[in-house]
């Protein structure tokens, strides 16, 4: 085709994904953290098409909001992939280009291949060898090298079974003949559906024949399983990890640190064992991750030290050479320039000034049971150890928190708090305590 033929591209989305066992649609879920749709969306808008149509079931708007604005047709009756097609090429009948049409469950489709068969001149379909190709349907072509057709493997006979040569699942075809084939797909097979397959079949009785070209794959092809799942997310962490100590990044150990698809990171960041990071999370530049530390939603600024066996949620901003320690949560809040929260505390809905050290188990309490109240503690403020803060609470800068207080009220500039019961010293009491207690124990020996 001439580079400048219009290309739609429509994805399936309908299927009930009943492999799965979920109340959720197959295609939301997640791999590293993103909905599996919205991995092919991702590679679809690379293509540059003029529109993108997602084919859904009824009551799937999660899918429809995933993908907006892209526009959404309803697939009523899930009664296979050649079905599914049908109301995209409704929405189609008066486009003139080529359609190419993707499996929404197949979140990392090789975009290269994708792009020889748009310049294809011609019908194509994609191809991939596997080891194992069990539940995929197999490619049959002809002794010149274009499709015969494709058998799926519930349709196969022994000797069908054995070919490793399988369908991708991605086809690229002229839109104006779309509808004209879809309406001779017949249900006549093992799976009583509408098999898109069969419809490259379709076109070379009508003249048309249909390319194989082959692409690779990084795991097992497609996700209808939650094992299938699995190995998706394998191959996606083994990629995220590999860009990721591209940009920059030491791992002790890779294999241990979790990663989502949008994870930045600046230069020399160290990340040890055991770390897990969610979505919409930027570390930046020399910023050290300690073990067992989970960070989501947050932005880790340079310098800034972490874990081990830290929390820190959505969110929550670490500014530069902030410090988050063990078993210390921070959710919903701020660390300034060199604040320090090292060792077992809770901080929620605050903001903590520069260079401010939080005590160890300092716990602000931002919750009433109803409502969440927010923390301000100014720069250079002291907060002794096991302090309760009850938001909303305004500590001045350079204040001092006595330990152990439980602080209700604001705390002015400079000032010193303390709200716990007073130390009373009794002075030869302890001598006096032991000889009470050793008399009585011998009269109940003696006893
Ligand atoms: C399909 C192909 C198979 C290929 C494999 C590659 C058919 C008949 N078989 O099998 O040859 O090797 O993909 O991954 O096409 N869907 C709908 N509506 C439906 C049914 C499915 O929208 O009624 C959607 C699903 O949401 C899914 C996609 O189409 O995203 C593929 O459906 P699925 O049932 O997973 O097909 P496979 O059995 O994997
Ligand atoms: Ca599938």
């Amino acid at each position: 085709m001439e580079d400048n033929t219009p290309l739609a591209i429509i994805i399936l989305a309908a299927g009930k994904g009943s492999r799965m066992r979920s109340a959720k649609p197959k295609v939301m879920h997640k791999v590293a953290g993103r909905p599996m749709i919205n991995w092919l969306i991702e590679t679809a808008e690379c293509l540059a098409p003029e529109r993108i149509i997602v084919v859904t079931a009824p009551n799937m708007d999660d899918v429809q909001d995933a993908v907006a604005p892209h526009q959404c047709m309803i697939q009523k009756q899930q009664n296979g992939t050649g079905d599914a097609v049908k109301p995209a090429a409704e929405a189609l009948k008066d486009f003139d280009g080529q359609v190419l049409i993707l499996m929404g469950d197949e979140p990392f489709v090789d975009m290269g291949v994708l792009e020889t068969m748009i310049d294809h001149d011609g019908l194509s379909v994609m191809a991939i060898k596997e080891e194992d190709p069990a539940g995929l349907g197999r490619v049959i072509t002809h002794d010149d090298g274009y499709l015969s057709h494709i058998v799926e493997d519930k349709d196969c006979t022994e000797q069908e079974r054995k070919i490793n040569l399988c369908n991708a699942g991605n086809y690229c075809l002229p839109a104006k003949h779309l509808s004209k084939w879809l309406g001779k797909l017949s249900n006549d097979n093992a799976q009583s559906e509408y098999y898109l397959t069969d419809l490259p079949k379709i076109a070379e009785e009508d003249g048309f024949k249909t390319a194989v070209i082959e692409g690779q794959s990084i795991c097992r092809w497609g996700v209808n399983t939650r094992l299938e799942l699995a190995e998706h997310e394998y191959a996606a962490q083994s990629i995220l990890r590999q860009q990721a100590m591209e940009a920059g990044v030491s791992m002790v150990d890779p294999a241990t640190v979790y990663l989502s698809w949008d994870t930045e990171f600046g230069e020399d960041v160290v990340i040890a064992p055991n770390v897990v990071i969610g979505p919409l999370t930027c570390i930046e530049d020399n910023v050290t991750i300690h073990a067992f530390s989970h960070i989501e939603g947050a932005i880790i600024e340079q310098n800034a030290e972490i874990g081990p066996f830290a929390r820190i949620r959505p969110k929550s901003v670490i500014g530069k050479a902030a410090s988050v320690g063990n078993f210390t949560e921070v959710n919903r809040s701020t660390l300034k320039e060199g604040a320090k929260a090292k060792h077992v505390s809770y901080i929620g809905d605050a903001i903590i000034g520069e260079k401010t050290n939080i005590g160890a188990g300092t716990i602000i309490a931002n919750y009433d049971g109803f409502l969440k109240h927010q923390t301000i503690i100014g720069d250079g403020v002291f907060v002794g150890s096991n302090s309760t803060i009850l938001a909303p609470v305004t500590v001045g800068d350079k204040a001092i928190l006595a330990a152990n207080s439980t602080i209700n009220k604001n705390v002015p500039g400079n000032a010193m708090a303390i709200a716990r019961t007073r130390q009373e010293n009794h002075e030869g009491w302890a001598s006096q305590y032991r000889s009470m207690k050793r008399v009585q124990k011998k009269q109940q020996e003696d006893d």
